[in-house]
């Protein structure tokens, strides 16, 4: 298994500084939460089984950064993660998703990251195999000489020596290794080759479930017919380059034991899973509405609860205890209090954190600071174009102070809105690269041209509706 991440509650905080500006108290909530699984790995005694994790609700408005910490946090953490909304599941025994389903989805992140990190063990061995692989394709090799008992004209009885044969063989070995150089040497990467390529089964059972089953019985019989149908192999003609891809593939997977990797990624997904449930709030009851479609709301709420309580959820990989899963739940709790879900929910989720609404000054961090900021993303964009894209400080500020407006007076819909300005204002430049701004050019993002090319749609509130 993946050694766990021994870091500690102040560089988890740091890490999640690299991306997220503000929210200190989240952060820090976050980074307990999963040195605790941490902590409750190394302790000893049985107790080890009673110590549960600390599930967090996260309150605050749309675009502050829930999604975003608990997403960042499961990565710091290579923890498998997955985000469903509440509001999706509909209760159990009416058409739509079950809560099951993302206990399955978690499994399934799980048994990606096991796959990856064995893919990369078995990385180099892989590699060499393959490389024997495209060495027999390219240069057959010929049977060494040795005992031959076929020739009985052979007088000699002291083994039949063919030195005719072994020259050929000393020939063919000489070869082979100067292809193997040249393979090595990438020389051949465009000469094709004929290889046997692995035909994935056009059967479905899609077509047959029709939603009469679940997931994941519905996964297991597709199991079942891919394992009934005989592999089909087809030639196909490829380059060498193309073929070092397909054949890597194959014999990483004929070096990984697939056992061993349910069995892994059922654990982290177990000991290690986090899950993120956005949306908490639109499945709680509110105070004020009458008593229509609350009763489903609330039932969802009771379909939520086993799972996050700690049950064990069968998946095409075997039974998957959420008992040590962590939950991060969300909502802005705008109409509904966390108090309008049902007590034990409640009960569940220990931890309130509050985000903060995001200050002007905020969005200008946002746009600047953080390792993935969007001037870096625009950067790089119209870097690959060998087009330089700069911005002044005031420049910056000016996107912030408009984005914080545009929020105000239309939606605030948090520092997604500047997603939407920014792609208003570089919009002409992107469209113009490369036809009339050709590389090796320097755009300069000023103030003053964030003005002419915005303000008219901070002043136009209908106009910045829709498209802003
Ligand atoms: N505090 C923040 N720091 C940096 N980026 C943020 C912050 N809050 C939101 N963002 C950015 O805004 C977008 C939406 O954030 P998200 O976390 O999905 O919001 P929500 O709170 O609705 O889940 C993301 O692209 C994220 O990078
Ligand atoms: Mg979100």
């Amino acid at each position: 298994m993946k050694a766990i991440n021994h870091l500690t509650p102040k560089q988890i905080v740091h890490e999640l500084d690299k991306y997220i500006i503000g929210q200190r108290d989240a952060k820090r909530n976050v980074a307990i939460a999963l040195r605790n699984r941490i902590r409750r790995m190394m302790v000893k005694s049985d107790l080890q089984k009673d110590i549960v994790p600390n599930n967090i609700l996260m309150i605050g408005a749309t675009g502050v950064g829930k999604t975003e910490i608990a997403r960042r946090l499961a990565k710091v953490a290579n923890a498998p993660f997955t985000k469903v909304e509440a509001s999706k599941f509909t209760e159990v025994g009416y058409v739509g998703r079950d809560v099951e389903s993302m206990v399955r989805d978690l499994v399934e992140q799980s048994i990606n990251l096991v796959k990856e990190a064995k893919n990369e063990e078995v990385k180099e061995k892989a590699a060499e195999n393959v490389e024997d692989v495209l060495l027999d394709i390219l240069i057959p090799p010929v049977k060494a000489p040795g005992f031959s008992t076929g020739r009985s004209t052979s007088t000699s009885s002291n083994g039949d020596f063919d030195p005719e044969k072994a020259s050929e063989q000393e020939l063919n070995e000489k070869t082979r290794e100067r292809f193997r150089e040249k393979l090595r040497n990438g020389e051949l990467e465009e000469r094709k080759v004929e290889i046997n390529v692995k035909q994935s089964n056009p059967v479905g059972v899609g077509m047959i479930g029709n939603g009469m089953m679940d997931d994941a019985s519905m996964a297991g019989l597709q199991d079942m017919l891919n394992g009934m149908m005989p592999k089909k192999t087809k030639k196909r003609k490829v380059t060498i380059a193309e073929a070092r891809k397909i054949l890597m593939e194959e014999e990483a997977s004929k070096l990984i034991d697939f056992d061993e990797v349910k069995e892994e990624a059922i654990h982290l997904a177990e000991n290690n899973g986090i899950i993120f449930i956005d949306e908490i709030d639109k499945v709680a009851k509110s105070s004020k509405s009458g008593n229509g479609p609350d009763v489903s709301r609330e039932g969802v709420q009771r379909d939520l609860l086993p799972i996050v309580e700690g049950s064990a959820v069968n998946t095409k990989y075997g039974l998957v205890h959420t008992d040590h899963v962590l939950f991060i739940a969300a909502g802005a709790f705008h109409v509904s209090k966390p108090s309008d879900l049902i007590p034990e929910l409640q009960g569940r989720f220990p931890i309130r954190v509050e985000l903060d609404n995001l200050t002007q000054e905020d969005f200008s961090r946002i746009l600047r600071e953080p390792k993935n900021a969007l001037t870096k993303q625009y950067q790089a964009l119209f870097g690959a174009e060998d087009v330089s894209l700069e911005y002044t400080d005031d420049a910056i500020e000016e996107i912030a102070r408009i984005a914080f407006k545009i929020n105000e007076d239309v939606e605030n819909i948090g520092a997604r809105r500047l997603h939407t300005v920014m792609s208003h204002l570089l919009n002409d430049f992107l469209f113009d690269v490369p036809d009339t701004i050709e590389a090796n050019s320097k755009i300069m993002v000023t103030k003053d041209m964030v003005g002419e090319r915005l303000s008219s749609l901070v002043q136009n509130r209908d106009l910045s509706q829709y498209i802003l």
